[in-house]
């Protein structure tokens, strides 16, 4: 039999996180995503998915002055970006750069380690880049050089806006790129596997993976949340709303996991930002339609006996909207963190490459034969 999605197939045995579906607990490298969201910076949990290990203060350093070195866009390819047609979307358009990338990376064909490990400081300092340019040459501004003296989500900010980035706003961003590094055997980071298990490179899979990622079933939902909950537009109509979606059989954005049989443990940190930041912000009505959202989609579920909660997007939604980005641009956002864990991960396929090339069982037409084209009904 089939294991329709691949469910319950394992798929590789990976030492840079473990996804317990079952306690609802995500580790990377062996530590609580609780503890590194609330103790570690974004680049602290880079060195560790790359390297194994969380940095001393001098590698966390040297870190930084990498990634800030990797971080410049050839302008050919910001070019291409200003040149995409109106309405591209901005994960087809990272798609599309990071792609393009490649042709001017010293590196590019290389697959050996040394190699891979510079391609993965500079996608993930270059994916940061890009999608600030990305937002910014879309609305016909000129892109943002980052600035040495910020990190990564620092760095997005202003990149943004051209404004230096406000602490709060900086931290919440960058705990949001700690959550979203590194997820397991996810979707796209089994394809960004898939495609490094060829001995393709390291931008193929990361292209590769940005394609996964995309989907609404994956990182693109969190644009759907938000697209949910401005539909809704105020808290006294999410109950009528949700029931009305599962009346007509829809999903709702936001909720399910293959893996996980109770809450995401980043829900409930995200919430944590949100309600920080509604606490700063005032009044937007989003946190409490997300609140409603919840506790009807958890008395319908209880009633039908199904594990559905909260998953990743169902939070960061609402932070990143409340933070001004576009929600169009919510993905691109999970696209910068969860380089770190797809590069992490090309590199872990390549210490012990098989090529990953699962079988199918045809269920076509038995033996037929070619009848001339003329006779053909
Ligand atoms: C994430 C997701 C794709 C996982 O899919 P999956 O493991 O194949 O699970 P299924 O779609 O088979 O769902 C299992 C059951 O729960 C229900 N379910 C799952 N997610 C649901 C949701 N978001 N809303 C309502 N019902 C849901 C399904 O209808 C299904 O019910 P059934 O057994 O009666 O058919 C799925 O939960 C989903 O589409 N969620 C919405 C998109 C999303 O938020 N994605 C981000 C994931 S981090």
């Amino acid at each position: 039999m089939a294991s329709k999605g691949l469910e319950g197939v394992i798929a590789a045995e990976t030492a840079i996180s473990e996804v317990n579906g079952e306690r609802g607990r995500l580790i990377y490298g062996g530590y609580l995503i609780e503890d590194l969201a609330e103790h570690a910076c974004f680049e602290e949990v880079c060195h560790l998915l790359w390297y194994g290990e969380l940095p001393t203060e001098a590698q966390l350093q040297s870190l930084r002055a990498r990634l800030f070195e990797g971080a410049a866009v050839p302008e050919p390819v910001l070019e291409l970006v200003r040149r995409s047609p109106r309405g591209t979307h901005p994960m087809a358009s990272l798609r599309t750069a990071v792609s393009a990338l490649a042709a001017y990376d010293p590196d590019a064909e290389d697959i050996g380690q040394a190699a891979n490990d510079r391609k993965a400081v500079r996608l993930t300092a270059q994916t940061v880049t890009l999608t600030a340019a990305i937002e910014r040459l879309r609305n016909g501004r000129a892109p943002i050089a980052p600035r040495a003296d910020l990190g990564l989500a620092g760095n997005l900010l202003h990149m943004l806006s051209g404004e230096a980035p406000e602490p709060l706003q900086e931290r919440i961003i960058d705990a949001a790129l700690t959550l979203h590094a590194e997820h397991g055997m996810n979707a796209s980071t089994f394809a960004a596997r898939v495609t490094a298990g060829t001995l393709s490179d390291m931008h193929s899979a990361m292209t590769s993976a940005i394609g996964t990622l995309k989907g609404q079933l994956h990182g693109g939902a969190n644009e759907q949340v938000m697209r949910m909950l401005l539909a809704i537009g105020t808290p006294d109509r999410a109950e009528a709303y949700v029931h009305e979606a599962l009346g007509r059989g829809e999903k709702i954005m936001g909720f399910g996991h293959r893996v996980y049989r109770t809450l995401d443990p980043r829900a409930p940190l995200l919430k944590k930002l949100a309600e920080q930041l509604n606490r700063e912000r005032g009044d937007a009505p989003w946190l409490q339609i997300s609140e409603t959202i919840q506790r009807v989609m958890a008395e319908v579920m209880e009633r039908k006996g199904k594990q559905v909660y909260p998953n990743v997007d169902f939070f960061s939604a609402s932070v990143y909207y409340t933070l001004g980005i576009p929600l169009d641009l919510f993905t691109n956002l999970f696209a910068c963190a969860r380089m770190a864990g797809w590069t992490a991960h090309v590199i872990e396929q390549l210490q012990d490459n098989r090529l990953i090339r699962p079988g199918s069982r045809y269920v076509g037409p038995g033996d037929r034969k070619v009848v001339p084209i003329a006779q053909r009904a």
